[in-house]
């Protein structure tokens, strides 16, 4: 059921502040900020290294996942692809912990990848949307997400549901190594509280964004740059446009621009820059002037105090709520989304079953 809308993927978009909100009830205790000690099948304070694997989006969430994880709770993580890393003999340290991470619970790839870590003596952790599928049952244990079914074979509502479940587990190790204390844990989880107020506030750009995307229609190349956390969200916007509307479109780190990519900026080239004011801002939006300096029709998402200080020359602006750098990947995926879904609309592409594209991807 649709809903009152025209396709499963805007419904599933429209869903995300009230599916995440059911995520966090799971993983945090509102009443008195803390998070839930949900059954772990390692002993978080010790785990040498994090290997995360998964394919398409939910590598994305991994991504920022590493980010997440490296800064809150001073781990080293590595996030792998799961096609690549089941056939290149990794090298893993006994005792680590192996996270997997996969809306469906079915995709090939990811399951003989957790079969590879677990004959490596890692511990096994999977963040899944279906609890009764493959991959769940292979898991040591399961961190489910509370996205409900996904229709739409574009991930959206799985995505930013794995990243909340991902966040509130990245606190939750930085705890357990102590460089999260009491007073910083109830902080960050009133942070994470008001993702879906936020997530709420990003998609009221629906219609703003909607009338834009008839222009990116006709774009046959489209760049996302985002520095930080917001380079995976330049990836997903990237993956979500070529995936329904059938533009090229390729993610980059802004800082990685004048080592090549910045070769095919012209007039015809739309650059969707992603950079809300945080400790990166200036760089980024330094980036995005050369850019504008070759002639390139730059999509600013950002913030108010952000889209101020961006200077002139964009060609259009999105603007995002300000919010902690916490959560700033999980709300600044809205725009990303609303931009692929109608841009493919305005091109009259099959939203929700894109060419050649299965929902799980079963065989390798
Ligand atoms: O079910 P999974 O999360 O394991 O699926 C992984 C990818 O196939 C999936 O995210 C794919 O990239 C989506 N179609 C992206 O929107």
């Amino acid at each position: 059921d649709k809903g009152n809308h025209r396709h499963f993927m805007a419904k599933e978009i429209f869903e995300q502040p009230e599916v995440i909100g059911h995520t966090l009830s799971e993983y945090v205790n509102p009443l008195d900020d803390t998070i839930r000690n949900t059954d772990l099948p390692v002993d978080l304070a010790s785990v040498p290294r994090i290997t995360i694997v998964a394919c398409g989006t939910a590598y994305y969430a991994g991504l920022v996942a590493k980010y997440w994880f490296e800064r809150y709770a001073r781990v080293s993580v590595e996030v792998d692809i799961a096609s690549e890393f089941r056939y290149r003999d990794a090298a893993l340290t006994e005792g680590g912990l192996a996270i997997f991470i996969s809306q469906s619970g079915e995709t090939a790839d990811t399951l003989a990848a957790l079969q590879y870590c677990r004959a490596q003596g890692q511990k096994i952790l999977s963040v899944v949307n279906v609890t009764e599928s493959s991959i769940a049952r292979a898991s040591d244990a399961i961190l489910p997400t509370f996205a409900g079914p996904e229709i739409g074979v574009a991930s959206t509502k799985a995505f930013t549901c794995q990243l909340t479940t991902l966040a509130v587990l990245a606190i939750r190790t930085g705890i357990a190594r102590g460089a999260v204390d009491k007073t910083d844990e109830a902080r960050l989880v009133r942070t994470l509280m008001e993702i879906p107020r936020h997530v709420a506030e990003a998609l009221a750009s629906d219609e703003h964004i909607q009338t834009l995307s008839a222009d990116l229609a006709k774009a046959r190349d489209v760049l996302y740059l985002g520095r930080g956390h917001n380079y995976p969200i330049a990836l997903e916007g990237a993956l979500k446009l070529k995936e329904i509307s059938y533009i090229h479109a390729e993610g980059y780190a802004a800082g990685e621009l004048k080592h090549g990519p910045i070769a095919l900026i012209d007039e015809e080239v739309p650059v969707v820059v992603i950079s809300p004011v945080d400790e990166l801002f200036d760089k980024t939006i330094s980036n995005m002037q050369e850019v504008i300096a070759r002639g390139g029709r730059v999509v600013l998402i950002s913030d108010k105090a952000g889209i101020a200080r961006a200077g002139d020359g964009l060609w259009a602006e999105i603007e995002v709520p300000p919010v902690d750098p916490l959560i700033a990947p999980i709300v600044n995926a809205i725009p990303v989304q609303l931009l692929a879904y109608h841009t493919a609309v305005s091109k009259g592409t099959d939203v929700d079953q894109p060419r050649n594209l299965a929902k799980s991807v079963t065989v390798e």
